[in-house]
């Protein structure tokens, strides 16, 4: 029983991904005779940083998803406000995108092992997956060749969901990065990994709505440990809460935690309330080998939002050349 409904959810996902064009003309092989020992030195520059401190990988994780939404995946993230322009990193949820140093390292080696060869784009999308992989999640070949893009505003990251939003307005933005439902479930996912600060979360402890003080759909005793974490008064800057139970694993307990009501954002919770994403919860939260595998898939998906075939290979991540 369980295995053929494994097998039917196995088809609708393979049918889902097969729909889906695929437009940019990247390549899994991109540089294996430019720069044979890329990914290799990124990976070691990751596992090193991640060795150091434990925050990396969720960080890395989120600069992607960030990166690739705002203007498309060009490391636009990365370049540095300058006297005539706020840049995007210092933006207003500027709160917890740090770890720039980790992809400035990696692209500090590359450019004495292979000068102005690898993308900044790509140095960004080849860690986010090694992150993943080191916290236990998933392997997938990351597509490579994108270019470095030259344009970074402070003002596009409204652009980015919100916390707050409905299920139809979720669809909406990953839609506008051709992105579909199933990618938009599979890659909320990323919050297996991770911490909020309480101001991401906090209309839903008190005056949620009319009728409600706290957000209903939100288990109780949770709710009351988060307000717990987030004291009106007297609390530190990094007060908040981590995302899932095994916040530095990556597993598919995000899923099982939104199943009880425990999903930290409104718009993790409301992924069980809405017919077009709750059997997309559930599938995930009773199968992790499912979570992987559309997860590997997502993340390819997300990768391949906005690239740029033409253009520069930032030399330094932080300026354009
Ligand atoms: C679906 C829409 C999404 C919304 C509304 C959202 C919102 C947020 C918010 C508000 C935070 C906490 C920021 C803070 O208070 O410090 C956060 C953290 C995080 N997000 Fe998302 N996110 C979304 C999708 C994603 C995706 C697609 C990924 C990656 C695949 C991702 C990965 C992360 C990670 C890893 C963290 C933890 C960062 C850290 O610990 O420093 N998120 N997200
Ligand atoms: C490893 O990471 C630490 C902390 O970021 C850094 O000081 C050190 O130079 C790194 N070592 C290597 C070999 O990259
Ligand atoms: C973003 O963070 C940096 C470093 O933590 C800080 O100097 C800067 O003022 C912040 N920018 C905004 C808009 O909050
Ligand atoms: C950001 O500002 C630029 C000009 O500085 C403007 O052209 C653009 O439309 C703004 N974008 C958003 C999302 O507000
Ligand atoms: C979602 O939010 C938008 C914007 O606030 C609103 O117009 C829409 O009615 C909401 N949709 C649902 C299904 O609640």
């Amino acid at each position: 029983m369980a295995s053929s409904k494994g097998l039917i959810f196995a088809i609708i996902f393979a049918v889902l991904t097969i729909v889906k064009p695929s437009e940019a003309a990247l390549d899994a092989h991109y540089y294996d005779r430019s720069c044979p020992a890329a990914e290799k030195i990124i990976l070691e520059t990751v596992r090193n940083a991640t060795l150091y401190d434990p925050k990396v990988p969720a960080r890395l994780l989120r600069m992607f998803f960030h990166d690739c939404f705002i203007r498309g995946c060009d490391a636009s993230i990365l370049l540095d406000s300058t006297r005539s322009n706020q840049a995007e990193k210092d933006g207003p949820p500027n709160i917890s995108v740090r770890s720039f140093y980790v992809i400035e390292d990696a692209k500090t080696k590359l450019e004495k092992a292979c000068p102005r060869t690898v993308s900044c784009a790509d140095v960004i999308a080849i860690a986010a997956r090694d992150v993943v992989t080191l916290s236990g999640g998933p392997y997938w070949s990351v597509l490579k060749g994108r270019k470095d893009g030259t344009i970074s505003r402070a003002n596009e990251t409204v652009n980015l969901p919100a916390p707050t939003f409905n299920v139809s307005q979720l669809i909406q933005s990953f839609a506008a990065r051709g992105l579909s439902v199933k990618d938009m479930v599979t890659l909320s996912g990323g919050h297996t990994l991770g911490f909020s600060h309480c101001s991401s979360f906090e209309s839903r402890l008190q005056s949620f709505s009319k009728f409600h003080d706290i957000d209903p759909s939100m288990n109780f005793a949770f709710a009351q440990s988060l307000k717990k974490k987030c004291p009106r008064s007297n609390r530190g800057k990094n007060a908040g809460m981590v995302l899932d139970s095994t916040n530095s694993v990556f597993d598919n307990d995000y899923y099982k935690q939104i199943l009880s009501g425990k999903g930290v954002f409104g718009s993790d919770q409301v992924l069980l309330g809405d017919s077009r994403t709750k059997w997309i919860v559930e599938t995930f939260a009773h199968n992790q080998k499912a979570f992987f595998r559309e997860f590997a898939v997502s993340m390819v998906n997300l990768g391949n939002f906005g690239v740029k075939e033409s253009g520069q290979v930032r030399v330094n991540t932080r300026f354009i050349n």
